[in-house]
């Protein structure tokens, strides 16, 4: 097989494992700086590839794939695929691969992670000890925080994330309440020990609550001034799942008016967050910069899952997570086939 006839762009350097999945089928051509490739780059990059390899950082649109006519995969090493153009990749003929699943946990435990961070205040009280600020011996009111156990967490997604989540709080003896589009069976709902709310019952009943929704038109700002003015004073806002959910304007004025308690924040509306952004100001806020799949072992398995969707796509076979399943009415896997 000659591996230069099948032309491939990846656009970061990744974990190491990928790229022996990768030269089965080719000799990649990849990015190797920190930063994304620049946008004129990347549009002159795909001109001759059948396949890309992305990150949730780069914008994949129909001038993209306009420019890339040869493009017959685009896999994105993410479970978001709000970046790249669903429409018009499947109208292309373009099978648009992702990688769920293999991050679940990871984010799962590092929602916990934000929760208990948020509710115990525990970066504010490692910026006390190193801006030398305890002076004082052990006190009986220093740093106070919120109790976590037996509380009430509310969830506002239930999907693979969400799920994991619950699974977790067992432990915490939680109270577990959600909202999705999709309610589940009374199986599912019993297993997990969680209940079916409404949005605003949610909002309103929780101690604690995290979104687990994907960024999509209808969970844009589904988080804003109506549903924080809802939510109890003490509360405690978690999110992991996409900035754009909630209206980080309306949420920063939530916080500093304390109408919610605190809030554990590691995605952003827009990415890197601007540096003049109001939640840095505030001391009720734990902060991270989309972090939560920053495992080794999620990062190199959604690396991988990554390499053999695109590899299996080129090799015209079923990749294992296809995005836009109706693009194979439009062009079946035996002609996208390239090697
Ligand atoms: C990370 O945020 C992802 O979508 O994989």
């Amino acid at each position: 097989m000659d591996l230069s006839l099948t032309k491939v762009f990846v656009t970061r350097q990744l974990l190491p494992p990928y790229l022996k999945i990768l030269r089965e089928v080719c000799i990649p051509e990849i990015w190797s700086e920190n930063n994304p490739p620049p946008r004129k780059i990347l549009l002159e990059k795909v001109k001759d590839k059948d396949g890309l390899l992305c990150l949730l950082t780069e914008k994949i649109d129909e001038e993209l794939m306009n420019k890339g006519k040869d493009l017959v995969v685009i896999s994105t090493m993410s479970v978001g695929f709000e970046h790249i153009d669903l429409k018009a990749a499947t109208d292309r003929g373009i099978y648009v691969c992702n990688t769920p699943g293999v991050l679940t946990e990871a984010v799962a435990d590092y929602t916990l992670a934000l929760l208990l961070a948020t509710a115990r205040r525990m970066t504010e009280a490692d910026s006390f000890i190193r801006e030398k600020k305890w002076t004082m011996p052990w006190s009986p009111t220093m740093l106070l925080g919120s109790s976590v156990y037996g509380k009430t967490l509310g969830l506002i997604g239930l999907g693979r994330i969400g799920k994991a989540v619950a699974k977790r709080v067992g432990g915490f003896n939680m109270n577990v309440i959600y909202y999705d589009i999709y309610r589940q069976s009374p199986d599912v709902e019993n297993e997990l020990n969680v209940k079916y709310c409404e949005f605003d019952e949610v909002l309103k009943e929780s101690d604690f609550i995290s979104i687990h929704v994907p960024s999509i038109k209808e969970t844009y700002h589904m988080i804003g001034e109506r549903e924080l003015n809802l939510m109890k004073p003490s509360s405690i806002f978690i999110n992991t799942a996409r900035g754009v959910i909630v209206d980080e304007q309306a949420l920063s004025k939530a916080l500093k008016e304390k109408k919610i308690q605190s809030a554990g924040i590691d995605v952003w509306e827009t990415e890197p967050t601007n540096l003049n952004n109001p939640l840095f100001k505030l001391e009720n806020t734990v902060l991270t910069p989309h972090i939560a799949s920053a495992t080794i072992d999620s990062r190199t398995m959604m690396a991988e899952l990554s390499a053999k969707n695109l590899v299996a796509v080129l090799k015209g076979k079923m990749p294992i997570s296809l995005v836009n399943k109706d693009v194979l009415k439009v062009r079946s896997l035996s002609e996208v086939k390239r090697i």
